[in-house]
């Protein structure tokens, strides 16, 4: 299956017709690259776009765009990001720990290898696993996958607040901007127009760039949740801000204690400016992940979809 699909997105490029207002992104692009609009070709096709998003572009070939991925370090407007360390552990970072955030490795199912192979992970019990499917599901409700719901695509299962999910990790403008464009550009190394990938990107930032937004419905199963995945200053406050409804100020998590010592690992005590994995507990896969992205990132999105950057610069 996974060659099949290459084979028909290798035949997908500029020659797609534009997108009818009325078809979801989902269904208009499933249809476009592999034919069946079906429930498991629809998460088939977010299988690539979040894995392509996550570890940089893995299917050979795509049309011709680079994507470095959101476990590679880069440049964003002049701020350098690196969101690995949120991933690996490295940070307690996690909102599974109640009042605190407390470190969770993400790639504890195997990291890119499984990723590359167009599954979550290697098993079905790791964080990965469930991290990884959780977003096959959410990103199929963002881009409005018709046939989610049964078996072979589950609605999303994963919780409602994208806030309170996030909100230990006090993400900055430029990590949250890093995130959503290496999302945009996992879409159009696909073949998504460009109108399209614009269309997603304001979208998310909308939904999820600003601090203090109003609750917001996503999911509609869910109802109105607090969605703001972006929350230390500098993120841009919402014109509808209604910062009451969330829990105030949140240090920026601090290193991870490494078990077994009494020593943290190291980082520079900033999320948003830590500058390497390897010392994660527990996670070996952050060096393959970088590889694939290469050096650090001249970060031109214009010259991937131009005009894009114009709304995020
Ligand atoms: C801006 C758009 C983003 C969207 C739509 C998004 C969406 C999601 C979703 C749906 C989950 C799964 C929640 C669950 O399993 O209940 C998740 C988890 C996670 N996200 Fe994001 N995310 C975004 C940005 C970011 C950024 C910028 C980072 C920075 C590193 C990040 C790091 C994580 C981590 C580490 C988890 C796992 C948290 C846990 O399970 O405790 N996300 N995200
Ligand atoms: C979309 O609109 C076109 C033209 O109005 C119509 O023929 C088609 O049936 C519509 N498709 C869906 C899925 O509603
Ligand atoms: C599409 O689905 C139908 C019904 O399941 C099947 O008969 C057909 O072979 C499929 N076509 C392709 C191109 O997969
Ligand atoms: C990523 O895409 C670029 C541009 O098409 C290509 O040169 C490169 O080989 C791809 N990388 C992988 C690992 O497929
Ligand atoms: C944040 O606010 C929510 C909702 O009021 C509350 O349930 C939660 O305990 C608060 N968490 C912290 C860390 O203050
Ligand atoms: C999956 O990957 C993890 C490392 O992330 C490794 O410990 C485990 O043995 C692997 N499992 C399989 C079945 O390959
Ligand atoms: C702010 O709220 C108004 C009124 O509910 C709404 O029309 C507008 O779209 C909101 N703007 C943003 C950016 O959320
Ligand atoms: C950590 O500290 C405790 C008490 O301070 C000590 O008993 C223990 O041996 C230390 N462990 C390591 C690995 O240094
Ligand atoms: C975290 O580790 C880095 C080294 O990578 C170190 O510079 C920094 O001081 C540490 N932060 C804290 C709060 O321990
Ligand atoms: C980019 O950086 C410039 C200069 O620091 C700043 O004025 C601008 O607001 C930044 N834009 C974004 C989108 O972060």
């Amino acid at each position: 299956m996974f060659f099949r699909t290459l084979a028909l997105a290798a035949t997908v490029g500029s020659a797609l017709a534009q997108r009818p207002a009325n078809i979801s992104i989902c269904d208009y692009y499933t249809t476009a690259l592999l034919k069946n609009n079906t429930a498991a070709n629809q998460k088939t096709l977010l299988t690539l776009v979040v894995n392509t998003a996550a570890i940089g572009n893995y299917t050979q070939p795509n049309i011709g765009i680079t994507v470095p991925g959101i476990l590679a370090p880069a440049m964003v407007n002049g701020t350098a990001v690196n969101l690995a360390p949120y991933f690996t552990g490295m940070l307690a970072s996690t909102n599974r720990g109640g009042s605190m955030g407390i470190s969770v490795n993400f790639l504890d199912g195997g990291g890119a290898t499984p990723l590359m192979m167009n599954m979550p992970a290697n098993d079905t019990s790791s964080n990965q696993y469930f991290l990884i499917n959780h977003l096959y599901e959410y990103f199929g409700v963002l881009l409005g996958c018709s046939m989610q719901g049964g078996a072979d695509y589950s609605a999303y299962e994963g919780d409602a607040s994208q806030y309170e999910v996030h909100k230990f990790m006090q993400l900055s403008y430029a990590e949250v901007t890093y995130f959503i464009e290496q999302v945009g550009m996992s879409a159009a190394s696909f073949g998504v127009a460009t109108e399209d990938v614009m269309l997603v990107g304001t979208a998310l930032m909308n939904a999820f760039g600003y601090r203090c937004e109003p609750p917001m419905t996503i999911v509609p199963a869910q109802g109105p949740q607090l969605q703001s995945i972006c929350d230390d200053e500098t993120c841009p406050l919402s014109p509808n801000a209604t910062c009451a409804s969330y829990n105030g100020t949140i240090p920026k998590p601090g290193n991870a204690t490494i078990p077994g010592s009494n020593s943290t690992a190291t980082s520079t005590g900033s999320g948003s400016k830590t500058t390497g994995g390897s010392t994660a507990t527990g996670s070996a896969p952050v060096a393959t992940v970088s590889t694939a992205a290469g050096a650090t990132v001249a970060f031109s999105f214009a010259a991937v979809v131009g005009g894009l950057a114009a709304m995020f610069l």
